[in-house]
C-alpha cells in the first residue's frame, strides 16, 4: 500500500501537460493545449489539456481526468500502478506501508501461482519446440492449421506429452509444491499430469501473465472433450476474462472497436492475419464482467457468429445486457458452417476483412430482420415479435439512439411509428421501476414504486423522443442542480464565511438539505450527498477528492463540472451576463453559491406553485369550500416566498 501522504505528493507533483506529452503531441491554444485524442480515432483534435486545472478532457469521446486517470486509461493500469508510474517519472520515493500478515500471505500466494504457471507455460513450449514428439505431433498440428512459429510463440502455445507425469515430476524436482500444482489444475488428484497428449493454449491476464491453460485434443472424432481447461483460482475468474485481451487491447483502442469470436483458434488466426482487435468468449455466452472489460477499451463491439440461425437466435438473448451498458453492437454471421478461423483460411485475409466490414449489421436491426423472417405475416406471432424488439430497444440508455431504433424498426416491420413509441415508453418505465425497486431493496429503504402524482423525480427523461424535432430533454431544473454540484466540487471546501468558520459546502448543504430528495438529476444529488457525508465525517472536500473518486461516473462528472463553469440554462441570460462580467468565476464562489442556491430554491418553489395551482383547479370543480380555502392559503404563502426569492435574486444577481 502506498501511504496517503505519498499519494497526495504524487498527485500534487504530476503536471498534466508533462504526463500527456509523453504520449500526445500538444499545441497551445489560449490557456489550454490541444491534440489528437489517444483514446479514440479522430482527425481534428478535440482532446484538450488544461495546465491550470491540471486536467485533460476529450470533447469527442468524453474521457477526462487528472494525470493519474490519464495514465490509468492510456496504459491500462490500476490506480496504484498509475501512481507508481508517476512516482517514477517525478522521482518520488514510495515507501510502501507494511501490509497485514494476511495480505502479505495472500499476495505471495498469488505471486506463486503466476510463477508456477509461467514455469508450466515454458515447459509446454519447450516440449513443443525441442522434443521430437512435440515437434512431430504438436508443432506439426499447429502448422497444418496455418499458424506460423512467431504466432505460436506470441500466443504461448505448447504441447503436453502423453506420458503420465512428466510435467508434475519436473515441476516438483525444480522445487514447486505439489499443492500449488494441484490448485492450478496442472496436476490431477492422483499426482498425474492433468493435460496429456494435447496441444496447449495459454490464457493471459491483462498484463500478460499466464493465469490458466486450455488443452486441445488432436485427433478428430474421439469421445473425449475437444478442450479441457484449468479450474478457476484466485488468479483466474472465467467470467471476467476474455481470451486474447492482452494482445488485442492496443488495437481495440486504436480502432475503437472490439471483435468478439467464440474460439481460441479464431482469435489466433485473425490476429495472425493482421486483424488484432479480437478476443474470444471461449464458447460461453457473454458475462457482465466481460462486457465491462471490453468497455474499458471501446464502446463498439462486433460479434462474429458461426453456426445456424437457430443457434444464433439463442445467443442473441444474452445481448440485451450489452445494450444496457450503452455499447454499440454489430453482428456478422459467418456463412457456410464455417467459423471465423476456417472461413479466413478459406477466403484469405483481404476477402475476410471485406466480408465482415460489409456484412456487419446493427444488432437490433439484425434481430428484427431475423425474427421477422420467421413470422411471415402471422399477426399473433408478429405481436410477440414487437414485444421482443421493444424489450431490446428499451434497454438502450440513450434516448436519441432509442428513437433512431424505433424509427428503423417500425420501417422494417411495417408498423406505425407511434405504436412502437408507446410500447417502448412503457417498457422503459418498467425497466426504470424495476431498477428502482432493486436499488431500494438493496438499500433496504421504503419501497414506493409509482410516484403519487405521476411526476416523481425517480423517472426523469424516460420517453423515447417523439418524431417532432426541437423538444427539450432536460426537466428544467438540472441546470440549477448542476450549478450547485459544480460549486460543491470546485469550491465546497473553501471558506464561505471566514469569521463564522462556515465552508461553502456547509452553507449550501444546510440550505438545501431538506430538498435534497427533490433533485431531478441523480448524479448531482449524489455529489451533494457525498459532500454531506464528508462534512459529517469531518473530512476535507476538495476537487481532487471527486476527480480521483473510485467511481468512474463521479470522477468524470467532476471533470466535466470543473471544465464547464459557464453552462447555464437558456432562460438565464441575466445570470450569464453577471458572470461573464466578472474576472474569474471560480474566485466568486461566495456570490456564486448564494445565487445558485436561490435559483435552485426558486425553481423548486415555482414547481410547487404550479402543482398547487393544478390542485386548485381540480378542487374548484368539486365545490369543496374548506379544501379550497386551504389551497388558496398555501398558494398565497408560496407566492410570497417566490416573490421574496425573486427580489433577492434581482438584487444579488443584477447588481
Ligand atoms: P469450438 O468447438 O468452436 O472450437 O469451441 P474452436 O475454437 O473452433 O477450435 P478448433 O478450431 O476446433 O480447434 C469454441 C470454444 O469453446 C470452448 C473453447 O474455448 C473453444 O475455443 N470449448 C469448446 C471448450 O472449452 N471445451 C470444449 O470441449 C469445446
Ligand atoms: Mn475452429
Amino acid at each position: 500500500m502506498i501511504p496517503q501522504k505519498t499519494v497526495t505528493e504524487i498527485l500534487e507533483t504530476a503536471k498534466i501537460e508533462e504526463v500527456v506529452q509523453d504520449f500526445v503531441n500538444l499545441k497551445r491554444r489560449g490557456v489550454n493545449m490541444i491534440g489528437l485524442c489517444p483514446f479514440h480515432h479522430e482527425k481534428t483534435p478535440s482532446f484538450t489539456v488544461s495546465p491550470t486545472k491540471n486536467l485533460f478532457k476529450c470533447f469527442g469521446c468524453g474521457k477526462g481526468g487528472d494525470p493519474a486517470r490519464f495514465i490509468m486509461e492510456h496504459e491500462n493500469l490500476a490506480f496504484p500502478e498509475a501512481l507508481k508510474y508517476l512516482a517514477r517519472k517525478y522521482r518520488i520515493e514510495i515507501k510502501e506501508i507494511e501490509l497485514t500478515p494476511e495480505a502479505v500471505a495472500q499476495q505471495q500466494a498469488e505471486e506463486s501461482l503466476y510463477i508456477v504457471n509461467e514455469f508450466a507455460r515454458q515447459f509446454y513450449q519447450d516440449q513443443l519446440f525441442t522434443t521430437d514428439v512435440g515437434r512431430s505431433v504438436g508443432l506439426n498440428y499447429f502448422k497444418e492449421r496455418g499458424f506460423r512459429e512467431e504466432t505460436i510463440k506470441k500466443f504461448g502455445l505448447g504441447f503436453a506429452p502423453k506420458d503420465g507425469a512428466v510435467f508434475t515430476e519436473k515441476a516438483t524436482k525444480t522445487g514447486y509444491k505439489l499443492d500449488y500444482l494441484k490448485k492450478l489444475g496442472l496436476t490431477s488428484r492422483y499426482d498425474k499430469d492433468f493435460f496429456r497428449n494435447r496441444v496447449m493454449f495459454t490464457i493471459h491476464n491483462l498484463s500478460g501473465k499466464p493465469i490458466a491453460f486450455a488443452g486441445r485434443i488432436m485427433e478428430k472424432d474421439v469421445k473425449a472433450p475437444k478442450y479441457i481447461n484449468s479450474p478457476e483460482t484466485e488468479i483466474y475468474t472465467k467470467s471476467k476474462i476474455l481470451y486474447g485481451t492482452y494482445l488485442a487491447k492496443k488495437a481495440i483502442r486504436q480502432l475503437d472497436e472490439c471483435i468478439l469470436v467464440e474460439g481460441y483458434t479464431d482469435v489466433i488466426s485473425l490476429h495472425q492475419a493482421g486483424i488484432e482487435n479480437v478476443v474470444a468468449s471461449s464458447g460461453t455466452s457473454l458475462t457482465e464482467g466481460q462486457i465491462s472489460l471490453i468497455k474499458r477499451f471501446t464502446p463498439n463491439i462486433k460479434i462474429l457468429y458461426d453456426g445456424d440461425p437457430a443457434g444464433v437466435k439463442a445467443a442473441l438473448r444474452g445481448l440485451d445486457m450489452v445494450l444496457e451498458k450503452d455499447m454499440n453492437v454489430k453482428v456478422v454471421l459467418i456463412p457456410d458452417k464455417e467459423d471465423p478461423d476456417s472461413y479466413l483460411q478459406k477466403v484469405g485475409a483481404t476477402a475476410f476483412q471485406e466480408f465482415i466490414d460489409q456484412k456487419a449489421q446493427d444488432f437490433i436491426l439484425f434481430k428484427t430482420n431475423l425474427l421477422l423472417s420467421e413470422v411471415k405475416g402471422d399477426p399473433v406471432k408478429k405481436a410477440g415479435l414487437v414485444r421482443d424488439i421493444v424489450d431490446s430497444i428499451a434497454r438502450v440508455p440513450d434516448p436519441f439512439k432509442r428513437s433512431f431504433y424505433v424509427k428503423e424498426c417500425a420501417r422494417v416491420m411495417e408498423l406505425e411509428e407511434e405504436v412502437l413509441v408507446t410500447e417502448t415508453n412503457k417498457a422503459v418505465k418498467q425497466i426504470l421501476q424495476k431498477r428502482q425497486f432493486d436499488r431500494q431493496k438493496q438499500e433496504g429503504t421504503q419501497i414506493n414504486i409509482v410516484p403519487e402524482d405521476g411526476e416523481g423525480s425517480a423517472t426523469p427523461d424516460v420517453e423515447v423522443l417523439p418524431p417532432q424535432p426541437g423538444r427539450q430533454r432536460t426537466t428544467g431544473h438540472e441546470f440549477q442542480e448542476r450549478d450547485i454540484a459544480r460549486i460543491l466540487v470546485a469550491a465546497g471546501g473553501e471558506m464561505y464565511d471566514e469569521k463564522e468558520g462556515i465552508s461553502v459546502a456547509e452553507y449550501i448543504l444546510s440550505n438545501i438539505e431538506e430538498v435534497l430528495e427533490d433533485f431531478d438529476n441523480a448524479m448531482y444529488q449524489r455529489i451533494a450527498r457525498e459532500c454531506l457525508q464528508l462534512l459529517t465525517n469531518n473530512e476535507k472536500i476538495s476537487p481532487q477528492y471527486f476527480i480521483s473518486h473510485k467511481e468512474q461516473e463521479i470522477s468524470s462528472l467532476a471533470v466535466d463540472l470543473l471544465y464547464s463553469p459557464y453552462e447555464y440554462s437558456p432562460g438565464w441570460e441575466e445570470r450569464d451576463l453577471y458572470l461573464s462580467s466578472q474576472k474569474m468565476p471560480d474566485e466568486n464562489f461566495t456570490k456564486d453559491s448564494v445565487s445558485s442556491l436561490m435559483n435552485f430554491k426558486l425553481r423548486k418553489i415555482i414547481r410547487l406553485c404550479e402543482k398547487n395551482q393544478q390542485r386548485l383547479k381540480e378542487v374548484q370543480a368539486t365545490d369543496d369550500g374548506t379544501q379550497l380555502m386551504r389551497l388558496l392559503k398555501v398558494q398565497a404563502r408560496l407566492n410570497e416566498i417566490r416573490n421574496d426569492l425573486a427580489k433577492q435574486l434581482g438584487t444579488v444577481v443584477l447588481k
